[in-house]
């Protein structure tokens, strides 16, 4: 008897996502470094180091990445090594991204390259980072000269990673630099990594008629806890704007919606020639007037929740087809640009990955332009304020050794890509529990 077979479109995109911190190594002219040396702020104490020797030798995985069927890979490019003084931009340091985009092509892996991904050189920190409005015409005049330098290999561009990520982190929770505490501050912050995404926008453009530009944008699921409770849905929702809604409205509609602004934004509007998506996880969420910090919301996961590893999360898929469906009302292209799963042992990772690329195929059905899926990530890399205790990579790496082992899910991923579909025989090799559900009778 025939069976289904889940097939993506014939020019999908299948990769894997990284972020010059976590991978280069050595990176140490930037706020990253200088907060990775202050006690207490990585977990275990742990720091980036070497971390995945990319600087040196980023060339060795992408032959892994090229074995295991990929052929597009989302990597971000360093301002501090790009400008380390500002004003001063330094040729070898292009020189050097310009050896790895080029080793990408040779492989056939197409690049989508970020522009900023968290972390700033110490010098624009010291000028008070993303809080300075001079960071926006900063921005645009290090944008031009990535994009001068790197427009022969690269026509995909990231301007920013998860600004609301960055704003809730550094400014609201604190736990990565600047550490502040300040809502005012984060949403002072959101603001100016959007306008800096509208300026490079523009400014790609002026360079590269043909770039394709968008952003990538973390969206997280915030359900009521008690959906018969009107002060439940009320923080779920005011949440959901917060952090979901009033960064893409932004640059969609060009406004500011409160709590991250009042008024126009004109010169943001229509901003995006893509949107990116990076799922991970949901949350659902309850009244609670001692959580000011978080907008009165007390946020937990449903008691039967199956959980992910050191407290990231729930293992939610349906959030994926969510997500999507909620982004594809843009109407632009999307790329799915992270999802992935802190997993050392490898024990979730095959059915999240089968449940989550299931839930993409779904939505494309409904004529949906996804155009590629970028797993979080190829090898374990440094993991921000949890250093290396959350392992997210296809590829096991030992950062003491260097030494790189793949994970099952790496071949279950090189299947699908090769297959370019979710085929019974994988299910049956990797996920046969999932057969009853996706392949029912
Ligand atoms: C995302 C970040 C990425 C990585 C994953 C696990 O929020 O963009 O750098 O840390 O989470």
């Amino acid at each position: 008897m025939p069976e289904a077979t889940f097939h993506f479109p014939s020019d999908f995109k299948w990769g894997t996502a990284t972020s010059s911190h976590q991978v280069e190594g050595e990176n140490t002219n930037n706020d990253w470094w200088a907060w990775e040396q202050e006690e207490g702020r990585i977990k275990e104490g742990h720091r980036s180091g070497r971390a995945c020797d990319w600087w040196q030798r980023a060339e060795e995985d992408f032959d892994r990445a090229a074995e295991l069927g990929q052929n597009a890979h989302r990597l971000s490019v360093e301002w501090s090594r790009i400008e380390p003084r500002e004003g001063y931009f330094d040729d070898a340091a292009l020189d050097r991204y310009r050896e790895i985009l080029r080793g990408l092509r040779e492989r056939d892996i197409e690049p989508m390259v970020t522009l900023h991904h968290f972390i700033n050189p110490l010098w624009l920190a010291e000028m008070g980072g993303w809080e300075n409005p001079r960071v926006v015409p900063l921005f645009e005049r290090y944008v031009a000269r990535v994009v001068e330098a790197l427009g022969e290999f690269c026509t995909l561009w990231c301007t920013v990673n998860e600004p609301n990520v960055l704003a809730y982190l550094g400014y609201v929770l604190g736990v990565f630099p600047p550490g502040k505490q300040d809502f005012g501050a984060a949403m002072k912050v959101g603001r100016n990594l959007m306008r800096a995404h509208g300026a490079a926008y523009r400014r790609i453009h002026d360079l590269q008629p043909e770039a394709q530009v968008g952003f990538a944008h973390n969206i997280r699921v915030f359900d009521p806890a008690n959906p018969r409770s009107p002060l439940d849905r009320w923080v779920a929702r005011w949440q959901d704007r917060a952090y979901n809604e009033t960064f893409l409205a932004a640059v969609t509609e060009g406004r500011w919606r409160l709590p991250l602004g009042f008024g126009f934004a004109w010169r943001l509007r229509n901003t995006l020639d893509w949107i990116g998506l990076n799922y991970y996880t949901r949350d659902v969420v309850a009244f609670d007037r001692r959580m000011g910090k978080q907008l009165f919301g007390r946020n937990f996961h449903p008691e039967d929740a199956e959980l992910l590893d050191g407290g990231y999360g729930e293992f939610y898929p349906e959030g994926m087809g969510r997500s999507l469906r909620r982004l594809s009302r843009l109407g632009l292209p999307i790329y799915i640009t992270e999802n992935g799963i802190p997993d050392a042992d490898d024990d979730q990772r095959p059915r999240y990955i089968v449940t989550h690329l299931h839930q993409v195929w779904r939505v494309i059905q409904g004529c949906v332009p996804i155009m590629g899926y970028f797993h979080w990530t190829l090898v374990d890399n440094f993991e921000w304020a949890e250093g290396w205790t959350l392992r997210f990579g296809l590829i096991e790496l030992d950062p003491e050794t260097q030494e790189r082992r793949p994970r099952r899910s790496a071949y279950l991923y090189r299947d699908i890509c090769k297959a370019n579909a979710i085929t019974p025989e994988i299910i049956d090799e990797y996920v046969p529990e999932l057969r009853p559900v996706l392949l029912p009778g």
